[in-house]
């Protein structure tokens, strides 16, 4: 088995990230800046922020977060939008989700320019993805991605199971894991809440993508000898062990499942710091006009 490291392999990618930046600083360009929104307290929320400020200045990038109370109306939220899509000191900008009960995802999403959208969420970005288009790609989907061609890992003809079919994760990095390139070419099956009898596909797979958000879901005697792991979930459960009561816990049950696996990743410290590497990579491309022009 093999311990899969996100956080050093994003450590790695910032360190390129970076000594590109100074490079066009040097050039006489402008550092690439993004902008956050974080909309209320949620513990993760704030945690996944803070990480992404962190992550900015690590990668030599401005950042600036714009914080609003859970009571801020759409209509606000989506002036803000307007604002940010129209100025031209913003490379790219972020709604952290989730956001209240009586503001509209989608709407929001929707909102944003496409050509704006680091995290990959508009229409626009993600139906290009899906047909293999150069757009920003979904930010947890190509951070897995990343790391299965940091670790060699082969893809090809492989029979990858995902488990979860949300916008966020499980439907994009199912596109990703059959498009004809590396890593993908996968034969690939997705899971979800009305599937029945789910371990007689996990018992299949070469390579399972756990992206349901149900701590600890996948056990041990659900997969085959010689599986490659990705654990995307990390769940807040409570443990009176830790200082803030909590700890993060993945969809999948580590210490039994790590001994049966060729790679695996923890929770935390996988795939999560390779999300915010994604988002940063995106910055970038978006800074550079690499995507869209204009
Ligand atoms: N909430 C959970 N993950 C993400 C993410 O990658 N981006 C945004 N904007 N919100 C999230």
């Amino acid at each position: 088995m093999q311990l899969i490291d996100g956080k050093k392999v994003s450590a790695d990618i910032k360190a390129e990230i970076r000594a590109e930046v100074e490079q066009m600083v040097k050039d006489g360009k402008r550092r690439p800046h993004l902008v956050g929104i974080l909309v209320g307290h949620d513990g993760g929320s704030e945690t996944y922020m803070a990480n992404k400020v962190k992550s900015c200045a690590e990668c030599g990038f401005e950042s600036t977060l714009i914080r609003y109370e859970d009571d801020v109306t759409e209509a606000e939220l989506l002036a803000k939008v307007q604002e940010l899509n129209a100025d031209p000191a913003v490379d790219g900008f972020i709604v952290q989700l989730p956001l209240p009960k009586h503001i509209s995802e989608q709407k929001v999403i929707e909102a944003i320019d496409y050509r704006k959208d680091v995290d990959g969420f508009h229409p626009v970005n993600a139906g290009r993805m899906a047909i293999g288009l150069p757009c920003f790609k979904s930010a947890t989907p190509a951070g897995i991605l990343e790391l299965l061609a940091r670790y060699n890992i082969d893809t090809k003809g492989k029979h990858c199971v995902v488990l979860g079919r949300s916008n966020i994760v499980g439907r994009p990095v199912a596109e990703l894991m059959m498009q004809k390139s590396y890593p993908g070419n996968c034969t690939v099956t997705i899971c979800h809440s009305a599937t029945p009898d789910i371990a007689s596909f996990t018992h299949q797979a070469d390579i399972i993508i756990a992206a349901i958000g149900k701590p600890a879901f996948l056990k041990g005697d659900m997969v085959k000898d010689g599986v490659v792991v990705i654990d995307v979930g990390t769940t807040r459960v409570p443990d009176a062990s830790r200082k803030s009561g909590f700890r993060l816990q993945g969809d999948v049950e580590f210490a039994n499942l790590a001994p049966k696996s060729s790679f695996i990743p923890p929770v935390p410290g996988g795939v999560g710091p390779m999300t915010i590497v994604s988002l940063m990579k995106n910055t970038l491309l978006a800074a550079k006009g690499e995507i869209y022009h204009g």
